[in-house]
């Protein structure tokens, strides 16, 4: 069985990318695939103070907070999917710090590789280069870890939490879940 990892990077619990995400993981489950979902905006996710006691206790960090739990399902997941919204051409700041905990992974010299990813992502712009600010670091980091792209879900010109209902973005995020094989 697959398992898939949904990482929710926006605070609005009905705005356009969870809305998004929810499409692609209701597919998930209708094909069979174990999901796993974490909204980063409600959990205790502290910031990266670069102590490089990267599993020194056994755990990924030693820092206290919900970390180590999604660490866990990140090492298991077959598929991360990284849904988030653009934040002044940039990625969310809490999504951020979360982002930044992952380094644990290489300063222990842990296997990360060979998962698929793909990339969610809103803004209200509807210049397409205003994802780069998200997409360019993730893609970085992606080959750094040794990912591999699935698909990127871009979704222009979101601003009141509904207007993805008037887009082809659903249907997409559904077919981003059919690209797993
Ligand atoms: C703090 C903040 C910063 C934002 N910065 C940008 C931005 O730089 N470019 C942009 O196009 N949209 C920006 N937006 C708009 C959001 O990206 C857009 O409304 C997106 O659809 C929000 O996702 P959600 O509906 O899932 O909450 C910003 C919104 C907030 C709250």
């Amino acid at each position: 069985m697959k398992n898939i990892l949904v990482l929710n990077g926006s605070p609005r619990t009905n705005g356009n990318t969870r809305k998004l995400s929810e499409a692609f993981i209701t597919r998930c489950i209708q094909r069979g695939y174990d999901v796993k979902k974490y909204n980063i905006s409600d959990m205790n996710i502290l910031e990266c103070n670069d102590c490089r006691r990267c599993f020194e206790e056994d755990n990924p960090c030693v820092l206290e907070d919900d970390f180590n739990t999604i660490a866990a399902d990140l090492v298991k997941a077959d598929v991360i999917i990284f849904s988030l919204p653009v934040y002044f051409y940039s990625i969310p700041g809490k999504f951020k710090m979360f982002l930044d905990r992952l380094i644990c992974f290489q300063e222990g010299n842990k296997n990360l590789s060979d998962k698929l990813y793909g990339i969610i992502c809103c803004c209200e712009d509807k210049e397409m280069t205003t994802f780069d600010g998200v997409r360019v670091p993730l893609e970085r980091m992606a080959r750094d870890f040794r990912w591999i792209l699935l698909d990127e879900i871009l979704a222009p010109g979101m601003e009141r939490t509904n207007d993805i209902e008037n887009t082809d973005g659903i249907r997409r995020a559904k077919e981003l879940a059919d690209k797993i094989s």
